[in-house]
């Protein structure tokens, strides 16, 4: 018989509550080293705050953490760090103003004999510690430049480079493509080989399968179940965290002969995408898929105004437009998710209801409420609307930054269902959900097109969603568009092929 393999980590009887409401309840968790550690539940069930725990960054009520059997107590994030932890942050924490090098060593970056920072020193460990992710970034680039999956590289190059015991990943993969899925899972398995334990957050079931050695369900802040995971399937794990099977609707085919939404030809942006050209119609539902760095996100912010393309044509229900700025954008009708919800999408400090009726707001908007009964017919709206995508708080009247990251994510998509735009770019739209809401975001996607006679653009990279939802994917390529596949033709293995093609 062998020795029972000894703890890395034990988390025991962990208590929180925030204003006077108990997120957690006697929570225990444990990891071993070299071990995948699966945390899984639906937004607001209590996973970030657990590691936020872990990580010093909240302060328990109540309960023990032991690290190698003997109890730790640590008073700030900085002291967990020292100890071995290291957090791969669902909300980015970069100094985005800063360069990928500076961030990488974010208060310890080499020093030259003056004590003033030693570049060569920096940019050279910086590349080095880029490699270990196997990123070829310029080290100088400064991070706003970069999007959503090269910042999650950046972050995890630097959990690397502090050299992390316990690499705690809260939904590391919410916005990566299969390829880079892949990438990041041959890192995890070469840390778990050195005895790295590792907590893993994921919605997308099909990944903890694949990834984890054990996993722990919450709900409502309990811990209702730890199992290994080839004892599981993705249908239990479903009905242990929401307490009942999933119902999957079926998405309605789209008419015939719809009259054109949007129109865009020979759109560019030198640098970032040319000649990008597509027509959306009424009713419809096209996706724009990709690799990371494709390019779509940059088509969407174009169409927004948010940065203007340099040339091309876009048309709004078959009219020639000029968009020099969202404000014009909103004017027209067109709405957009997106993908980065607390850098553009959310008003922090504001509440609940304020965010999702923003648009309203807005200058210029062709949706100002008129009087006391808009105003009543608003707190209707945001009442259902909350329901039906069960954003979880208090009440419509707390601020959005007290919400958890999916939470939050279904308070911008309300938002944009609301505005009642007939034209929705949604970038990444159920990045960071869980599997219930998805579900029901998709339904109201799906309405919002089929039958209200909207348009939807949806970017993403989850190619089950993307094929669940379209009537025709557009594919993305180093800045083009290299191929289109109507929804009977659409497959995944179709859509990689385009994907990857190499530049000729
Ligand atoms: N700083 C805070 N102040 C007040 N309430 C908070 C705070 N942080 C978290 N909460 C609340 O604690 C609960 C658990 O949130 P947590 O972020 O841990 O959920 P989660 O499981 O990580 O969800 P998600 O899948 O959406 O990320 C939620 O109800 C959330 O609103
Ligand atoms: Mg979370």
């Amino acid at each position: 018989m062998s020795e029972p393999r000894a703890h890395l980590l034990e988390m025991q009887d962990i208590d929180k509550s925030f204003f006077g409401v108990q997120v957690l309840h006697r929570m225990n968790f444990d990891l071993y080293p070299g071990e995948v550690h699966v945390l899984l539940g639906e937004n607001g069930a209590g996973k970030s705050t657990l590691m936020k725990i872990l990580s010093a960054a909240y302060t328990a009520d109540g309960g023990q953490i032991r690290i190698d059997g003997k109890p730790v107590h640590f008073h700030n994030p900085a002291e967990a760090r020292a100890a071995g932890i290291s957090t791969i942050y669902q909300h980015f924490s970069q100094a985005v103003h800063l360069s990928v090098a500076e961030n990488l060593f974010l208060g310890n970056p080499p020093l030259n004999r003056a004590g003033l920072i030693n570049w060569k020193k920096l940019n050279a460990a910086a590349r080095d510690a880029l490699a270990l992710v196997g990123s070829t970034l310029d080290p100088q680039t400064p991070v706003n430049r970069l999007g959503i999956g090269d910042r999650q590289m950046v972050e995890i190059a630097a959990a690397l480079a502090r050299q992390a015991r316990i690499l705690i990943m809260d939904e590391p993969t919410a916005a990566l493509t299969e390829r880079e899925v892949d990438h990041l899972f041959e890192l995890i398995r070469s840390l778990k080989s050195q005895g790295v334990g590792i907590i893993y957050i994921s919605h997308r079931l099909e990944e903890l399968m694949r990834i984890g050695d054990r996993v722990t369900v919450l709900r409502d802040g309990y811990n209702v179940g730890t199992y290994p995971i080839s004892e599981t399937n993705e249908k239990m794990l479903v009905r242990l965290m929401i307490g009942r099977d999933l119902q999957q609707m079926d998405i309605p085919r789209m008419g015939e002969g719809l009259p054109e939404a949007l129109r865009v030809e020979n759109l560019t942006r030198r640098g970032k995408f040319e000649d990008v050209s597509f027509t959306l119609h009424k009713g419809e539902i096209i996706s724009l898929t990709g690799l990371m760095g494709a390019g779509r996100t940059e088509v969407a912010q174009a169409i927004f105004g948010a940065r203007p393309a340099h040339s091309g044509r876009i048309f709004v229900r078959g009219k020639q437009v000029a968009i020099h700025g969202p404000g014009d954008a909103l004017r027209l009708g067109i709405g957009f998710l997106t993908e980065d919800r607390a850098m553009t999408g959310l008003g922090l400090s504001l509440n609940i209801r304020e965010n999702m009726t923003l648009p309203y707001w807005a200058d210029g908007s062709h949706l100002r409420l008129r009087s006391f009964l808009d105003l009543r017919a608003e707190g209707q709206l945001t009442s259902s609307m909350a329901r039906d995508l069960n954003v979880r708080a208090r009440s419509l009247g707390t601020q959005v930054k007290f919400l958890s990251g999916g939470n939050q994510q279904k308070v911008v998509l309300a938002k944009w269902l609301i505005a009642q735009s007939s034209i929705l770019i949604a970038d990444e739209p159920t990045l960071g959900i869980d599997v219930g809401a998805k579900e029901e975001v998709h339904r109201l996607l799906a309405d919002f097109a089929r039958m209200q006679g909207g348009a939807v653009l949806v970017i993403s990279s989850d190619l089950p969603e993307v094929l669940r939802l379209s009537d025709r994917v557009l594919v993305m390529a180093h800045g083009r568009l290299v191929g289109e596949l109507p929804r009977a033709e659409a497959t995944e293995e179709r859509i990689m092929g385009y994907a990857f093609q190499v530049e000729r």
